[in-house]
């Protein structure tokens, strides 16, 4: 039997997972914990450690078919404008909530597309944030640029806020694959972004890569990597393309037949991650790359890598307050999402309420869960020492002799770690499902390859 089939056999290509950049995932969450959780954990915030804000933005000027993330097409600032005065009247609505003198050490804004707000609505947006949560002493802020919706005046209104990191959306740069997704976007353009951007004073920046869409080849992918080489970005994201066109419904313009098979996905995603350790980039996580000096390569050396609904990160802040549509907000004691769709999200500000809608409180033995589930997301090992800080860690135990069992080589039991092995990390999603409460609970994921 190759590799591959063993993969095959442990599900590697049937298994519709969770992402984990939360434990429980969303679809766990009830509106049984909507706004009235939301102030109790926003009333506890102690003003001593600095909060984590995300603010989303739902707009896109051109809406590309394989997306998948919560936003909608406008061509003109109207709907934009009206949304930015609703994002301040939930900043009041906060500023009521929240006790005081509590700072921000973090801020980024996703999307969507951040960079469709001209410069004064930049500003203006990041002002109105730093009015009710002002910047703490190390204050970081990272935005997601589209490069075909950007220029020099955007980006110097972005570094005069305080940006610090970029991330900008490449995806792949053959143009029959761009064709296929409906995103055109030049080398030239992208070129030009990452140089105002350098240009800005920005030290930091992330290219998003997907691999597993139509028409993709290994050589193709090969094109594509050397111009994210030659763009010598800091951070690589490197997603699966998630196809759930139910969910998605402008993926239903991508035909299935275009798609690449299930094992030429796997080679893709190989291939992809040799050619950037082989010009060294640490491997980082599940899908991300960095090199060796950046924070969050140091972050995954030392042990203090996290997930969080942007990805893998370096972040440290124990609370992310999420504004703006579908926002997630993150507590000690739980999650509450903001209103999904647009309209019901203003309709709630406009009623004078937070936009909470659903949530979730941890209980001790979810924590536990959501710490074993964590370190196999960011280290591929569970250390059974650090787990044990955790009432009730042996009942975990089972899961562990489960998965040694039904992944025979693949997971491996060594000096106090539960250690899922090189060859087998293409199914961390999948055996991190074992230690995951919710497993049963109907969804729509995306595949684990
Ligand atoms: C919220 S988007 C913002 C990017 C920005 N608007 C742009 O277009 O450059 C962030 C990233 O999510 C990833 N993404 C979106 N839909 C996806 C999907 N269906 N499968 C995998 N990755 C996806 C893309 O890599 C994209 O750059
Ligand atoms: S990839 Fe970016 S520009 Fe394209 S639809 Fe998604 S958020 Fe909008």
């Amino acid at each position: 039997m190759t590799h591959l089939d063993t993969l095959r056999r442990m599900g590697l290509f049937d298994a519709r997972v969770p992402r984990y950049t939360s434990y429980p995932p969303a679809t766990a969450f009830t509106p049984a914990q909507g706004a009235d959780f939301q102030v109790s954990c926003l009333q506890s915030l102690d003003p001593a450690t600095p909060v984590s804000v995300y603010i989303h933005i739902p707009f896109c000027e051109r809406l590309c078919w394989f997306c998948a993330c919560r936003t909608q097409g406008t061509s003109t600032l109207k709907p934009v404008a009206h949304y930015l005065e609703v994002v301040k009247d939930e900043l009041a609505l906060l500023r009521a909530t929240l006790p005081a003198g509590v700072t921000m050490g973090q801020m980024h804004w996703g999307g969507g597309t951040p960079t469709i707000l001209p410069p004064e609505m930049i500003r203006d947006l990041a002002q109105a944030v730093k009015d009710v949560i002002p910047p703490a002493p190390d204050f970081s802020f990272s935005v997601e640029i589209d490069p075909t919706l950007v220029d020099d005046a955007k980006i110097a209104a972005l570094a005069e806020m305080g940006m610090t990191r970029a991330s900008i959306g490449i995806q792949d740069f053959a143009r029959d694959v761009q064709e296929a997704i409906g995103r055109k976007q030049s080398f030239a353009q992208t070129r030009a972004c990452v140089d105002s951007l350098r240009a800005a004073g920005i030290t930091s920046l992330n290219a998003d890569l997907v691999y597993g869409l139509p028409f993709q080849t290994a050589a193709k992918l090969a094109a594509t990597i050397a111009k994210v080489r030659a763009l010598d970005p800091d951070r690589i994201a490197l997603f699966g393309y998630a196809h759930v066109p139910s969910f998605s419904k402008r993926q239903k313009l991508i035909p299935d037949a275009a798609l690449p098979g299930e094992e030429d996905r796997y080679h893709l995603a190989r291939q992809a991650a040799a050619a950037f350790t082989g010009s060294g980039y640490e491997p980082i996580g599940i899908d991300h790359f960095a090199k060796p000096a950046d924070s969050l390569a140091i972050a995954a050396k030392t042990g203090h890598l996290r997930r969080n609904f942007q990805g893998y990160t370096d972040d440290t802040c124990p609370t992310l307050i999420g504004i703006g549509a579908s926002s997630i907000s993150q507590f000690a004691q739980g999650y509450v999402q903001n209103a999904s769709a647009t309209a019901a999200y203003i309709e709630r500000v406009a009623a004078g309420q937070l936009a909470g809608h659903r949530g979730y409180e941890m209980t001790a033995a979810d924590r536990l869960r959501a710490t074993a589930i964590n370190m196999l997301m960011c280290d591929f090992a569970i250390d059974l020492e650090r787990l044990a800080q955790h009432a009730g860690a042996a009942e975990l135990a089972p899961i562990h002799d489960t998965i040694l069992q039904d992944f025979a080589g693949m997971v491996v039991k060594d000096a106090g770690h539960i250690r899922i092995t090189p060859a087998g990390r293409a199914l961390t999603r999948i055996i991190a499902q074992r230690y995951d409460g919710f497993a049963g609970i109907a969804a729509q994921y995306s595949q684990a390859s």
